[in-house]
């Protein structure tokens, strides 16, 4: 359905952000959301592929039974810092609003783990069962919905990683508590996605990775990756300063893309408003030996 179709097309009654552990509620699709997406560059087309995956799930959820084929609809994207999963997930989000419809309006709701996973004796389950048995189950029977799970280790930790101290059976109780959420959920509510990220795969609990329909790790961007990233930043740059177009030079961005083997995303984007910050402190003046001392002094760090 074209995107002016949707206009008007809004998700209402959807939860404040700031309270019971949501960090972000909206409707989709979401220009923002769509921006980063296409900002975001991964070899080999990881990104088209987990569009296919996720799109075709939904597909099968709709119409084959869980006894059958237990798909619950999640994802989970690892990687190192930096690499982009959050805007890769945020995109997801949006694009599998554009291209699944027939459901009504989707609704997008990021939980703020943080807030969930409180040391006081009781709160996190009690918090958990909450968001899972009662927010996002009410917004799940309004219609189709993408629930973000950003560090998600924060909430599934692994329970055989913890030691009996601080708390251990609270949060014990909080990923049990997560797990039957993510059961109940999955099972009542075929149109219900969940993308859970993390740096740190070794801290989640392995109930969570079972789950996981598709798990994928982004990787840190290789050479062609490296040079789209800083042809995306210095375009965008260069927009503003049109003194910047310099850098956009052929022979100056592969030996950009060259010289900065292992930066991620992030750091490729940052070292670029580090050259900027030249000695003249102005980036109408940025000049090539500025990005490569920026890049050096990023991959240094
Ligand atoms: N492969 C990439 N292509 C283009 N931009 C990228 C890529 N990876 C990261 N970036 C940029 O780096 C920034 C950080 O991305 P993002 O927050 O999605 O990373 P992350 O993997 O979620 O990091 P963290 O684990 O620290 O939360 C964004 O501005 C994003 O556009
Ligand atoms: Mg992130």
């Amino acid at each position: 359905m074209p995107d002016s179709k949707r206009a008007g097309h809004v998700r209402h009654g959807l939860p404040e952000p700031g309270t019971h552990g949501i960090a972000d509620a909206r409707s989709l699709p979401d220009e923002s959301f769509e921006a980063g997406w296409s900002s975001i560059f991964l070899a080999g087309g990881l990104k088209e592929r987990l569009l296919q995956t996720v799109a075709s799930n939904l597909r099968l959820r709709a119409t084959v039974p869980f006894e059958a084929l237990p798909l619950h609809g999640v994802v989970l994207l690892t990687g190192l810092p930096g690499v982009g999963k959050t805007t890769v997930a945020r995109g997801l989000a949006d694009k599998i609003a554009r291209v699944v419809g027939g459901l009504g309006p989707w609704a997008f709701i990021e939980i703020d783990p943080h807030a969930l996973a409180s040391s006081s004796l009781g709160r996190s389950q009690r918090s958990v069962e909450e968001l899972f048995g009662q927010l996002l189950e009410e917004q799940a029977q309004r219609g189709p919905l993408v629930v973000l799970l950003d560090e998600v280790e924060t909430i599934l930790t692994d329970r055989a990683a913890l030691s009996m101290e601080a708390n251990p059976i609270d949060v014990h109780r909080a990923v049990d508590a997560a797990l039957v959420g993510l059961d109940r959920l999955a099972r009542r509510h075929p149109a219900v996605l969940v993308l859970a990220t993390s740096n740190f795969a070794d801290a989640i609990d392995p109930a969570l990775s079972s789950r996981a329909d598709m798990i994928v790790q982004v990787p840190v961007p290789d050479r062609d990756g490296r040079r789209a990233i800083l042809e995306h930043t210095i375009a965008s740059v260069a927009a503003a300063f049109p003194g910047a177009k310099q850098l956009l030079d052929r022979a100056v961005l592969d030996h950009a893309a060259e010289v900065s083997d292992g930066l991620d995303g992030r750091r490729l984007r940052k070292a670029v408003a580090a050259a900027c910050a030249n000695e003249h402190c102005d980036p109408e003046r940025v000049t090539s030996a500025d990005l490569y001392a920026a890049l050096q002094t990023m991959a240094e760090q």
